[in-house]
């Protein structure tokens, strides 16, 4: 019986690559790409299947910073797998760091100008949303998401 291996964002960057290298280590697995985009995600299978043709390969629709999706894709999951073997809960996001002009301007200005420019406190600012579920959007889509996917799978 195949091992079944499920990877959340295995639509690019170190999911992508992870996919390719447990195939390249054994191509008879059986990989469930859990991705958010439907598009990237049959592309990404077909390349895969054209690389290893006697795996296969098979696609969850999920975005882990929705609730709803995690909830029914969880419930999917378990209709369709009587087991999974390994999980690796690779999507995530980490939004750049901008610098916060106004805070340069003002610290330039400040008395404590010596601290502000030696620890760059306050001069970077990160832009984290807050999903329809009302959790900060990186919290949600590296921790939450994955920790209800994982509960739901097991439950
Ligand atoms: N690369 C690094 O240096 C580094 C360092 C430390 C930690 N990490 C962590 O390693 C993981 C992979 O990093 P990466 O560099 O490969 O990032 P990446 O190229 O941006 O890929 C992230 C993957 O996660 C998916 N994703 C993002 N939000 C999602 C959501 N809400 N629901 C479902 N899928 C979602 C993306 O899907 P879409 O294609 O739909 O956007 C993509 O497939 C991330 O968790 C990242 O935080 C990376």
């Amino acid at each position: 019986m195949r091992k079944v291996v499920l990877i959340t964002g295995a639509s690019s960057g170190v999911g992508l690559a992870l996919c390719r290298r447990l195939l390249e280590a054994d191509d008879e697995l059986h990989l469930c790409l859990a991705c958010r985009n439907m598009g990237k995600a049959e592309a990404v299978r077909a390349a895969l299947l054209a690389s290893y043709p006697t795996s296969e390969v098979t696609t969850v629709q999920v975005d882990v910073s929705n609730l709803q999706s995690v909830l029914r894709a969880s419930k999917e999951l378990k209709q369709r797998f009587q087991r999974l073997d390994c999980l690796y809960l690779n999507a995530g996001i980490m939004p750049n760091p901008q610098l916060n002009i106004k805070a340069v301007f003002s610290g330039l200005f400040s008395r404590k100008v010596i601290h502000v420019f030696s620890t760059a406190e306050g001069l970077l600012t990160q832009d984290d949303k807050v999903t329809a579920d009302g959790l900060q959007e990186v919290f949600e889509t590296n921790v939450f998401g994955h920790f209800i996917l994982v509960r739901r799978l097991w439950a």
